[in-house]
């Protein structure tokens, strides 16, 4: 290791030139065609028709989109802009700046705090989540495919993660910190080894990545190369303000179907979208985005409607309930030794209802983010933190979401009520405790600091307690550093609010895809689940309608 020197600032200003040139020429060489399909919403005219209508550029409503260009004609509607050009988006390095970075009326990470206090975030860009997401990318547990309530085939499933693998999932290399996490895991019983696979199997293993071998992100955006160009469009900074719903009678039975939906411009312009006959429209807004829309659309509880004054299409009393969140606890430590930096790579699949996951932040010493964290003793520009981690699985704590305005762009106020249920509150101490018998494994020697009595680490934040045999001492810690792992989803969910195939129920036209459905996060991380949702619903239409 070099010893730090002192840099004058013309050496600084020359590094920050040569940084700001490169990126610049990476981002002009790397244009992906996509952009060709890609429009300003002002750029679209004032009414026009689609048979597939999607609200919602994410993690679900990309594949989906470019899925059913192959045969009709589609619209995809993203609020957010294009990630293209946004150099903290688009690299691992970037993935703390860009979440820190929430001040623009367009930043990519929208922040939001649930009731509960825990600061949180959701995508506002083309790729939704996965483009400000920590890249880590694994299969749903097989019991999700079951106790998700949706109608699922498997084969359709696998070819549909095989689809989404191919153009965007990386096998990540391990540096210092996840190799240490690895073994630490193993050395703490969390077994077998498993090496590297995107299959969720208990013990210890090394996932996928969204992240490619040099750092550069691949998200859901990606996934629109895919689409046929002649039968696409994309609109971006297109806020989608409601869906239009008629009801006819035949027969003397009245149905209600969506028709259409209503979006705003930049500039304050309104368009309609309408559908054309056997055409449908897609929400895909994601768990915050998607219940709110249908709210201020006029489905969701007639008395709660009414109470702001929404015309009620249809009444639907869960739309909004049965919200989730993991919860998320762990800590962080300033190792003796700079580390490399990395997002999550391994993960410890445990028994007991816990996943463990790691990640290392090297925060150059300018960041926002650094006043969080104490002076690093080695080099002046640069800080790492090592952060273990664990999440539980479910949970079955449920909170709920409900307007704080009518104007869409306002998020909507969230509640999750963490550890309400007690068996999410015996998972986080069987997790806590877990990490620390990594903590104390070989491992993990080399991340003290020796000292005069022994070794120790060098903590930022809580430490785990003394005493980690005790439920109590145990399940307080858990309730006093709860934070999120951003894996929330529901509010829409399959036999509540949509059917088995994704319908909403009581209305004709108009489908969920998004994390918002689901009653239990998948797998480890739920975007390998919610891109391959994307694509299957798009291969099911496609057959369907071939039929
Ligand atoms: C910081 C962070 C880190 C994460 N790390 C990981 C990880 O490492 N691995 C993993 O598997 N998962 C991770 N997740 C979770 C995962 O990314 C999300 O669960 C997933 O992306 C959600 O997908 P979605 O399709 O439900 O919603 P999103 O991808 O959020 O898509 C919703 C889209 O709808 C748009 N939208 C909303 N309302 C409107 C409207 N009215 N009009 C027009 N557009 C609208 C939004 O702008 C957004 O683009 C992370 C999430 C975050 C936030
Ligand atoms: C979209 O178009 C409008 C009108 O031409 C313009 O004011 C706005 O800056 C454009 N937005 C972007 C991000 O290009
Ligand atoms: C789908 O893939 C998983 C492994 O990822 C495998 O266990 C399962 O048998 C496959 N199912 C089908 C129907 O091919
Ligand atoms: C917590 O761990 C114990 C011991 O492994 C196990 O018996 C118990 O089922 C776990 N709790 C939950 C909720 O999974």
């Amino acid at each position: 290791m070099a010893k730090p020197t002192n840099l004058s600032s013309p050496y600084l200003v020359f590094f920050m030139i040569f940084t700001v040139i490169s990126f610049a020429r990476a981002e002009l060489q790397q244009s992906p065609a996509y952009l060709g399909f890609v429009f300003n919403a002002t750029e679209l005219p004032s009414e026009d028709y689609y048979d597939y209508i999607i609200i919602g550029g994410g993690t679900a409503g990309c594949p989906l989109a470019a899925t059913l260009s192959q045969n009709y004609r589609v619209l995809l509607l993203e609020r957010g802009g294009v990630p293209n050009g946004k150099p903290n988006l688009m690299t691992q390095e970037g993935f703390l700046n860009s979440l820190t970075d929430v001040d623009s009326f367009d930043s990519p990470a929208q922040a939001f705090t649930s009731e509960d206090g825990v600061p949180n975030a959701r995508g506002r860009i083309l790729g939704g989540s996965s483009a400000i997401n920590a890249g880590f990318y694994s299969r749903a547990d097989q019991e999700f495919y079951g106790r998700s309530g949706l109608n699922l085939d498997p084969r359709v499933v696998n070819q549909s993660y095989e689809w989404v693998e191919r153009a965007i999932v990386f096998r990540p290399e391990l540096k210092n910190w996840q190799s240490a996490v690895r073994d630490g895991l193993l050395e703490a019983g969390v077994d077998p080894y498993n090496g590297f696979s995107l299959d969720h199997v208990v013990g210890t293993k090394i996932g996928g990545s969204t992240f490619d071998s040099s750092g550069r992100r691949h998200s859901a955006a990606d996934l629109l190369s895919y689409a046929k160009p002649s039968n696409i469009r994309v609109a971006v900074y297109a806020s989608v303000e409601r869906i239009l719903i008629a009801s006819s009678s035949t027969y003397s039975v009245s149905k209600q179907s969506a028709i259409g939906v209503v979006f705003r411009d930049q500039i304050g312009n309104y368009h309609h979208a309408m559908v054309r006959e056997k055409g449908e429209v897609f929400l895909s807004a994601g768990t915050l985005g998607s219940p709110q829309l249908l709210l201020l659309s006029g489905i969701g509880p007639r008395p709660y409607l009414s109470s702001w004054g929404i015309p009620v299409a249809h009444h639907s009393p869960y739309v909004g309930q049965y919200l989730y969140d993991n919860p998320r606890n762990g800590i962080s430590i300033v190792p003796p030794m700079p580390l490399e930096h990395s997002l999550i790579q391994v993960v410890g699949i445990t028994n007991s209802g816990t996943y463990l996951e790691a990640a290392s932040n090297v925060i150059p010493f300018a960041s926002p983010a650094r006043s969080v964290f104490i002076r690093y003793p080695t080099s002046p520009l640069f800080l790492t933190v090592a952060t273990l981690m664990e999440k539980i699985s479910g949970p079955l704590s449920t909170g709920s979401l409900r307007l704080a305005s009518t104007d869409v762009r306002v998020n909507p106020i969230v509640r999750f009520n963490y550890f309400s249920n007690p068996v999410d509150l015996e998972k986080c101490v069987n997790g806590t405790r877990r990490i620390g018998d990594v903590l104390r494994s070989r491992s993990m020697e080399d991340f003290r600091f020796r000292g005069w009595f022994g070794s120790d680490f060098r903590y930022v934040g809580p430490e785990l307690p003394v005493d980690q045999s005790n439920d109590l001492v145990m399940g307080d810690f858990c309730r006093r550093t709860v934070s999120t792992i951003w894996h929330y989803h529901g509010g829409c969910l399959v036999g509540k609010v949509v059917d088995r195939n994704f319908r909403v129920i009581g209305i004709d036209a108009l489908r969920i895809v998004d994390g918002s459905i689901l009653t239990v996060s998948p797998g480890t991380n739920p975007q390998a689940t919610l891109l391959m949702l994307g694509r299957y619903v798009g291969m099911k239409i496609l057959r369907e309608r071939t039929r």
